[in-house]
């Protein structure tokens, strides 16, 4: 089936993604066009610290649980995993698996920065997340 078929409904899931919000019907159907949208069952592995990362994922439903050196975080609707590999071209910095059932979307590296200038709120919310996650990392002042 042509993905342009699938759009409509994946534009209205979109639309309820909050790092989405605002964005117009366009820039919408460029994003559909750039992420697949794809379920998983619990215990799936997302990735592997250590190993290359090929895509990001954006949380649609369900919850990750991200394992880092220093412990263990959940993730779950709205938040995103494997952006840090496809940003620095470096390794997975933790393992990253489907606590619960999910529904993601995937965002390959090919198209990361393509998405990036379709949906701009969606860049500011990583520097703002990724700020967030190296305040972590450092054990700085988090709040
Ligand atoms: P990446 O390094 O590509 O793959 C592992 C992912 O885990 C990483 O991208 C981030 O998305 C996520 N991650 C790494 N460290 C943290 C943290 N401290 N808090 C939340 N998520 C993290």
């Amino acid at each position: 089936m042509s993905p342009w078929r699938t759009r409509p409904n994946k534009i209205t899931l979109l639309q309820r993604i909050p790092i989405f919000e605002g964005l117009s019907q366009r820039q919408l159907g460029q994003i559909a066009r750039l992420a697949d949208e794809v379920e998983v069952s619990a215990g799936k592995r997302l990735a592997t610290a250590g190993a290359v990362g090929r895509e990001m994922f954006i949380i649609v439903n369900g919850e990750a649980s991200v394992r880092t050196r220093r412990r263990t975080v959940r993730l779950g609707a709205g938040d995103f995993v494997g952006e840090m590999s496809l940003i620095d071209g470096g390794l997975r910095s933790a393992d990253v698996e489907a606590a619960t059932p999910m529904r993601l979307l995937v965002v390959s590296s090919r198209d990361f920065w393509s998405l990036l200038e379709a949906a701009p709120t969606l860049s500011r919310k990583i520097m703002q997340t990724l700020s967030r996650r190296l305040r972590d990392a450092e054990g700085g002042v988090s709040a």
